[in-house]
């Protein structure tokens, strides 16, 4: 296998929020493609394509697979196959809070989980440590406290340099903020859902908190996944996420009116002289505070095609009108 040449003047890299980290403008999410029933060589190829585009932040969780844990496994050999003379030059993250093993400690955001979790990660990782460590979602019934102790110990503990919050409510974000400031482990960055069809992160305003506490911000299933690209255009393609692994993406997420909003914005893409994808993509990086955007891909063509975003022409305002009224 030929060594990998990362083309580092080809990607764009953002501070995140008023740390030292820069992220590049596009990551590489390991939920879907790098499981048990991916072929190795399939998710190498992407992972491979990913880095050698200037992609340096991968993004994982504990319970990424199938089955939970075999995307950390992925990582594992990918490091011994490819990564381990770039290890420096890697930003890789996982996260514990959702369902791994069976037994009062398997979930949720418990000292004893998020600390036996991460090291789990690590073992299948075969790393000394993340870059990034995250508390994947709020556990309302675990005091806010022992949760972001427990974060800042795994940073003081050499296990992590970094913590992250994801889907956390404004409120405890908020919270957790402030917790983490006073520990002097600032929070690095806030991880949540934002694309063209689900905008809560700038409505419920947890992106322009994240930005005004002074962490940065990575938006997860960027193309609601694989809905805003071509995809679905004419029916639903045998090898899509939709048809192969229904578990997150359902048929009936493809309404009528889903369709045809897809269609008009697939439209407003072509007079643009782009994809849907990148479009997609690129409007999402222009969104204020937006630190990187967190893609998925089933293929290293995929991911080539979606690099374009980085070069896609500005929005007009008759352009941003357009897509505004498209999704009423
Ligand atoms: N914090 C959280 O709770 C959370 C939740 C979800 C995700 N995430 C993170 O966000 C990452 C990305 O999420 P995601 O995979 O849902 O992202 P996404 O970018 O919205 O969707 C990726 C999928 O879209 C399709 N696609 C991508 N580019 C395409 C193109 N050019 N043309 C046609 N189809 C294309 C592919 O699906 P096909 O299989 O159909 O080809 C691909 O796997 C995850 O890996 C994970 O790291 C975090």
């Amino acid at each position: 296998m030929e060594k990998l040449n990362p083309n580092y003047g080809g990607m764009q890299y953002n501070r995140c929020g008023n740390s030292g980290v820069l992220l590049p403008a596009l990551s590489l999410g390991l939920w879907h493609n790098f499981g048990d029933t991916t072929p190795f060589e399939v998710s190498q190829a992407i992972a491979r394509t990913a880095f050698e585009a200037g992609i340096t932040h991968f993004d994982l969780a504990n319970n990424y697979g199938p089955e939970p844990g075999a995307a950390e496994r992925f990582m594992g050999k990918m490091i011994q196959a490819d990564f381990k003379p770039h290890r420096d030059e890697l930003f890789i993250s996982t996260k514990a809070a959702y369902d791994m093993w069976d037994g009062p400690y398997g979930s949720w955001a418990s000292r004893k989980h998020l600390m036996a979790s991460l090291d789990q990660s690590l073992r299948r990782m075969n790393l000394d440590y993340v870059d990034l460590f995250y508390c994947h979602r709020y556990d309302p019934e675990t005091p806010l406290e022992e949760t972001l102790q427990a974060l800042v110990d795994i940073v003081r503990a050499g296990k992590a340099l970094y913590i992250g919050l994801s889907r956390w409510p404004l409120e405890a974000a908020r919270q957790g903020y402030d917790y983490l400031k006073q520990q002097h482990v600032p929070c690095l960055i806030y991880q949540g859902r934002l694309n063209l069809f689900d905008r809560a992160p700038i409505t419920e305003r947890t992106l322009p908190d994240a930005m005004a506490h002074g962490a940065g911000f990575i938006a997860f299933s960027p193309l609601a996944q694989g809905l805003l690209t071509d995809r679905y255009l004419n029916g639903i393609p045998e090898d899509s996420r939709m048809a192969r692994d229904g578990r997150f993406l359902h048929a009936d997420a493809l309404t009528e009116q889903r369709l045809q909003q897809i269609r008009r914005l697939n439209d407003i893409a072509t007079e643009r002289g782009e994809s849907l994808a990148s479009m997609a993509l690129n409007w999402i990086l222009h969104q204020k505070g937006v630190t990187s955007v967190l893609i998925g891909a089933s293929s290293p063509e995929q991911l080539r095609k979606n690099l374009a975003c980085l070069s896609s022409p500005p929005f007009t305002g008759k352009q941003l009108a357009a897509i505004s009224k498209t999704l009423e």
